[in-house]
């Protein structure tokens, strides 16, 4: 079914973040819609039901299916405070909302995927520009919603699942979208030791020891100590504690 705006706005409470929405029935990307429509539209949100060469982490594609797929972008400007922890702040937004609509426990991985049963039903990519002296954000969040288990690609069925695969039920897009948009609203200004407390509660490996990849692929063996107030994570290493912007954890 084509996403019902009035469905999805209806579902909204009474607040400024989440009104501003742009739906594109078919698209390449909605995070090139939000640099093509931001011009200071802040919190714009630009939904799409087929997206047809989305782009996921680290340069890989991300494949979604129409209808089934919640795909969508937030166009934000950096005011410096809501920037802090972006990608966290989203993790644990999206988190909520479909715990809240489906009631089955999600964790994270960090830096920024959301897991059911240590298989990602949800992703995020955070893109920044400047223009005019001012930072504008593009948070791109794909979450797979009513997949059936033969529309995942075979070789990543061991990795990948959606809402639909791991409950037998079929969620509503626009609802899902609206409790996203709620619980980015009211993370958005929470001081970090909030957002580093929540996001570690529901860390699928805090204090585990695993196998990380660094930004140039080097391969660590080490224990995940959480996160640093910068969102780094802390990898404990052959007794050496290091810190890290960018990388890869294999569960
Ligand atoms: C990841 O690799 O985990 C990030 C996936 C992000 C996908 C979303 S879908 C909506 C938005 N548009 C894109 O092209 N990518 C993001």
């Amino acid at each position: 079914m084509k996403f019902n705006l009035a469905d999805y706005l209806s579902t909204l409470d009474n607040q400024v973040f989440g009104k501003q929405i742009l739906y594109i029935p078919e698209t390449k990307s909605t995070n090139d819609d939000i640099w093509n429509h931001f011009v200071d539209n802040d919190h714009l949100i630009v939904v799409t039901d087929k997206q047809t060469a989305g782009r996921g982490q680290r340069g890989n594609r991300w494949i979604s299916k129409e209808y089934q797929s919640l795909t969508f972008s937030i166009g934000l400007l950096d005011d410096k405070k809501n920037s802090d922890l972006l990608s966290l702040k989203c993790a644990i937004a999206i988190s909520n909302a479909i715990k809240k609509i489906t009631g089955i426990p999600v964790s994270t991985k960090w830096p920024n995927d959301i897991l059911i049963k240590n298989k990602k039903v949800a992703g995020i990519l955070i893109e920044s520009k400047v223009n005019n002296n001012r930072r504008i954000l593009n948070m791109g969040i794909g979450i797979n919603v009513n997949l059936n288990i033969d529309d995942i690609d075979r070789e990543l069925k061991d990795k990948m699942t959606s809402l639909k695969v791991e409950t037998r039920q079929d969620f509503s897009r626009e609802l899902i979208l609206s409790e996203c948009i709620k619980s980015i609203d009211s993370l958005l200004y929470k001081n970090n030791q909030f957002i580093i407390t929540e996001w570690t509660k529901l860390c699928a490996h805090n204090n585990s020891e695993l196998i990380f990849h660094d930004f140039n692929n080097k391969i660590i063996k080490g224990k995940f100590m959480g996160v640093d107030k910068k969102g780094r994570a802390i990898i404990v290493s052959n007794g050496e504690t290091n810190y890290y912007f960018n990388g890869v954890i294999k569960l």
